[in-house]
């Protein structure tokens, strides 16, 4: 059955997700979707319609749904030991552990293994309090770092906020959002006012001296705002003025994502001394790492000890994510094929006044859509639009921004051309009747 044919009978699955779940667990889709199968680039429901999904739970599904050799890997390791807690040595951890050590940048080498990428960026900002003590971070406006009393105090949207700060000592400088730009100024006459900004707010907002500065290289749940040349390095500049260690949040960016290297800060001519990532590494089972330099790392006190970090059964699943990248050059897949999906995304703009904006890099794209170009006043109601019309088409997208005006893809790396050109029909024909 195709999508078009779905009944609109609501799903058992459904029904129980919003009688027992939290109901700011929330669905997309006005008739939201239960899933029951995933081959490669294709999920189905549970009333059988197939769809291409180019989100991939997040940017997670990062090497297709069931891949056969990832699947195989986790079998394996199932089979043979599941769970060991960080209190002995396992050869999956200790293996990916030196993997990360080859192919993260600079002197990045020690690793702690967790579940998800709030715990990632947990373990940098304490790993970054320890080695530096100090305990000022700043962080960016329109960024995400999950859901814990210290990610949250992190997070730079009031609308993924349910609860104030609850750790002190995080300050949200502005977000190089050239689209949007908080200065009203345009690149590079503007100076770069926003990473600037970091130090204004350095010196105005804490004791002068910082533990970190932690910024995703794309900011993701963001709306996909990729910063201006140049952001970074003067960023990185500042932070070290003032004492403090870079983070990259990888979560998002990272294993080749972005095209042609391995991690989204490579991009930008700079060397975190601590890089986090989640998501696509173990292609749906959960992972989080946090690399450090031996310095950073070293200087971790006392014991620590997490129960799940570092399973096996997730290390082998990220090992072999990490062969299917390299086996299959999937960073240079990433490139090439982003670069097509990228100039049909800007035909698509020339042709949809309400599409504002084309931004991302590789295979993290994304739409900022508007109700006016001039204005530029966001129009969610129109990506809600887009959202059903493209589900109808058998279409699976994300959606993001500040605003919720922003779409935003992930589809798998291992994608092709014929996958974009799937999509890319699939979203002319929901602007046409949106
Ligand atoms: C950049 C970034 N950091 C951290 C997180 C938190 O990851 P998780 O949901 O695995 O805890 C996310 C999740 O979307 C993210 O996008």
């Amino acid at each position: 059955m195709s999508a078009t044919e779905q009944t609109s009978k609501q799903s058992e699955t459904v029904r129980k997700h919003k009688e027992f779940l939290f109901p700011a667990v929330a669905m997309y889709y006005q008739e939201p979707l239960a899933l029951v199968r995933g081959e490669g680039e294709y999920v189905w429901d549970d009333a059988g319609n197939k769809y291409l999904d180019c989100f991939g739970g997040v940017l997670t599904v990062s090497v297709g749904h069931a891949n056969p050799k990832v699947t195989e890997a986790i079998i394996e390791q199932v089979r043979t030991i599941q769970h060991t807690s960080t209190l002995y040595a396992n050869k999956p951890q200790s293996d990916l552990a030196e993997k990360l050590y080859q192919i993260t940048p600079g002197k990045l080498k020690k690793s702690f293994f967790t579940n998800s990428g709030t715990e990632a960026d947990d373990t940098a900002i304490h790993a970054a309090k320890l080695a530096t003590g100090r305990h000022e971070i700043v962080v960016l406006r329109h960024s995400y770092s999950g859901r814990s009393a210290t990610s949250l105090s992190a997070v730079g949207h009031s609308t993924w906020r349910p609860l104030p700060p609850q750790v002190a000592g995080i300050v949200h400088a502005r977000a190089p959002y050239c689209y949007r730009c908080p200065f009203k100024l345009t690149y590079p006459e503007c100076g770069l006012a926003c990473a600037e900004d970091i130090e204004e707010l350095i010196m105005t907002s804490t004791t002068g001296e910082i533990a970190a500065f932690m910024a995703e290289p794309i900011l993701g749940v963001g709306g996909f705002i990729v910063p201006p040349e140049g952001y970074f390095e003067r960023a990185a500049e500042i932070t070290r003025k003032h004492g403090g260690l870079l983070i990259a949040d990888e979560v998002q960016t990272a294993w080749g994502r972005t095209g042609d290297k391995w991690f989204g800060i490579e991009h930008w001519n700079v060397e975190p001394d601590i890089i986090t990532s989640a998501k696509g590494l173990g292609n749906g089972v959960p992972v989080g790492i946090t690399v450090a330099t031996s310095e950073v790392a070293d200087k971790f006190p006392g014991l620590t000890f997490s129960t799940f970090g570092g399973n096996p059964v997730s290390m082998a699943a990220a090992l072999a994510v990490i062969r299917v990248i390299e086996d299959e050059d999937l960073r240079t897949n990433a490139a090439t094929v982003g670069a097509y999906f990228r100039q049909r995304l800007e035909e698509l703009k020339d042709k949809y006044t309400v599409i504002g904006d084309v931004r991302g890099m590789g295979l993290m794209q994304a739409l900022e859509l508007v109700k006016d170009r001039e204005t530029k006043e966001p129009a969610p109601q129109a990506v809600s639009q887009v959202f059903e019309e493209t589900k109808r088409r058998g279409v699976l997208i994300g959606k993001g921004g500040l605003y919720g005006n922003v779409i935003r893809t992930g589809v798998m790396l291992n994608s092709t051309k014929d996958t974009i050109d799937e999509l890319i029909e699939a979203l002319d024909a929901s602007f046409a009747v949106a």
